[in-house]
């Protein structure tokens, strides 16, 4: 059949493939777009025809034209093409009333092919079944296919949505867009940082922001008293599905702030984004939750709070047993940890061996105890032996736990903090096993009253637990010389269903406590000068007090797309390995591009 690619010959498309109603019968239109599925019924050809904007029924009958029709044999899935024709009802029994364009079809009177696919390597169509959506490796190689697929376009718009309601809003509280410089001094976030060498100068590097931190301090000083900026950051650390090593924050900065007056702009911000996305009412404020409390009640620093499985200490409980286990771990300053997990106590030895498998591999504990307390108002049952942990003590337990019959008591123990962290892995998993996580609830909160400094036992120094330039509350910048380990911050973070969306502090605007955070830190005066010299230097000038904070924007975009990866609310993600596969980056360069920046490449780290 001798058909072509052909110039655009048709006049503009007159609607997109999502406008057209009943409203519009008996128009003559113009569309364009990607054949999405291709019907032959009896001589009628019916293709989807698809565009970001939806699905429009197109009709190729041998009656309308025969041209037209015979060409439309040749379409196959993915051809781009424009179509002329009338807008007609569609017969009742093809009528879809899901879609805007369920009601109608386009009867095709003229159809030019302007562009051809080969064979796609996967379905992209709407109507792919779930189960028929390829593996995300073989998306990604091929995104600009993946793309096509509704689900990913809407999460997409959602993006751009939620750019527009950000610059809106920081707009209307008076804030200035400024950006900041791609090509930095590293700044310490914690992460290593993505270099690029100096051509101009041998040896040297920029680093590329894991956040625009000095510099939005800097713009404080300046006194454009309120910045924010939708910004690119970089940190190459390891991945996980809610990191990635290029990823987007709302960056935010104000003189003359307060904790309360942040916390208000930004729940500020929430309210609005969850109204005009999801059209959600968000009730603020955030409760607050302490560092402390959240790592005693949910074991994380990031608690999900849609559900309780609250973890109570049970060491006091335990002490003097004579169980060699508990004994020990109190011995050596350790804790004894219990979750009461309802409607559990009925569970058999297989379940039990299952999940005590389970915490040992995924978790890393020595193992778990446990008390089955059955429904029936039965003895209550505990995986240790009655001679190694004697009864009274389990009953002991049940009743500081205040558990009841038909509930399950699980007890892990070990030093202290890491068993903390554990039970707040097997809250979470037990969460997941009980179902009990509420689908479309909001629990956000806010996380005070965090260490300032952190002992890296490896390093044998103090770390910073956000970034050396947090203020330390007032009341305990005493302490900074004689006991750092006790200081507490002005830090907050903001976590939302388990993940921590943003964080940021009060920073120090004195440069002589910046300088003695710096000597807490360990970092010499010399290196101090060499890599914040310019910072301390502005600090001299009049600097404001100031605060800010920096929202993780693509976290934000998946819980509101529910999604489960942040590579599905962006365009073109890095893989686990922080890879691009389609493009294949990173990839080596010329000899002579290495030999103009003074770079050799070595086989192995030394
Ligand atoms: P922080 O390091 O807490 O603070 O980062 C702020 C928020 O950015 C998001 N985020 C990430 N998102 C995706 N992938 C990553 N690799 C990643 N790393 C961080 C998180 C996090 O809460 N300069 C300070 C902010 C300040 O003090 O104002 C900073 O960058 O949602």
């Amino acid at each position: 059949m001798p058909w072509h690619i052909a110039a655009d010959t048709h006049t503009p498309r007159t609607h997109t493939c999502g406008a057209l109603t009943s409203k519009d019968i008996g128009e003559r239109v113009v569309l364009k777009g990607w054949v999405d599925t291709r019907r032959d019924l009896g001589g009628v050809i019916f293709v989807d025809l698809r565009d970001r904007y939806g699905l429009t029924q197109i009709v190729f009958s041998p009656q309308d034209n025969a041209a037209a029709h015979n060409m439309a044999e040749g379409l196959r899935n993915e051809y781009v093409v424009s179509v002329t024709g009338t807008v007609r009802h569609r017969s009742e029994d093809t009528i879809n009333p899901k879609i805007a364009t369920g009601r109608i079809e386009v009867r095709v009177d003229d159809l030019l092919i302007l562009s051809k696919s080969d064979p796609v390597p996967f379905h992209v169509s709407v109507h792919t079944p779930e189960n028929q959506i390829a593996s995300e490796d073989h998306r990604l190689r091929h995104r600009y296919l993946d793309l096509r697929r509704p689900a990913l376009q809407s999460r997409l718009i959602t993006r751009h949505r939620v750019y527009q309601i950000i610059h809106k809003y920081f707009d209307e509280h008076d804030f200035l867009e400024v950006e900041t410089p791609a090509l930095m001094k590293s700044t310490p976030e914690g992460a290593r940082d993505y270099l690029v060498p100096s051509r101009i100068h041998p040896g040297a590097f920029y680093a590329l922001p894991q956040s625009p931190q000095t510099y939005k301090q800097l713009l404080m000083i300046a006194g454009l008293d309120r910045y924010v900026q939708i910004v690119k950051c970089f940190r190459d650390e390891d991945l996980r599905a809610d990191r990635q090593p290029e990823f987007t924050q709302i960056d935010v900065e104000l003189a003359f702030a307060t904790e309360e007056g942040i916390y208000a702009l930004i729940e500020g911000l929430m309210q609005r984004l969850w109204k005009g996305i999801l059209d959600v009412e968000i009730p603020v404020p955030f409760i607050r939750v302490s560092y402390d409390d959240a790592l005693r009640k949910y074991g994380s620093d990031t608690p999900d709070l849609r559900f309780g499985l609250e973890i109570i200490d049970l060491s006091t409980t335990f002490e003097g047993t004579g169980f060699r286990v508990f004994d020990s771990t109190l011995a050596s300053g350790g804790h004894v940890l219990g979750m009461v997990v309802p409607g559990m106590g009925d569970r058999g030895r297989g379940y039990m061996d299952r999940l005590d498998r389970m915490v040992r591999k995924k978790i890393g504990t020595g193992g778990l105890i446990y008390v089955r307390w059955p429904s029936s108002g039965d003895a209550p049952n505990c995986s240790v032996k009655t001679h190694v942990l004697p009864d009274s003590f389990v009953q002991r337990a049940i009743n500081d736990s205040e558990a009841a019959a038909g509930d399950l008591l699980l007890i892990l123990c070990g030093a202290w903090p890491t068993v903390q962290l554990q039970m707040g892995a097997l809250r979470l998993h037990m969460a997941r096993e009980l179902d009990c996580v509420p689908a479309n609830e909001w629990r956000f909160a806010w996380i005070t009253n965090f260490p300032l400094l952190d002992w890296d036992a490896r390093e044998r120094r103090y770390t910073a637990v956000h970034h050396p330039f947090t203020s330390p509350q007032p009341e305990d910048a005493h302490l900074l010389e004689s006991a750092p380990g006790r200081v507490r911050a002005r830090a907050y973070d903001i976590v939302l269903n388990g993940h921590e969306i943003g964080g940021g502090s009060i920073r120090i605007h004195d440069p002589g406590l910046q300088q003695q955070m710096f000597d807490v830190l360990g970092i010499g005066r010399k290196e101090s000068q060499d890599r914040f010299g310019f910072l301390l230097e502005a600090l001299r000038y009049g600097a404001p007090p100031h605060g800010g904070i920096a929202m993780g924007l693509d976290r934000i975009v998946m819980l509101l797309s529910d999604s489960d990866s942040l590579r599905d609310v962006i365009a073109f993600p890095k893989t686990q390995s922080a890879q691009e596969s389609m493009s294949g980056t990173p990839s080596t360069v010329s000899a002579a591009k290495l030999n103009e920046l003074y770079i050799q490449v070595r086989s192995t780290v030394k």
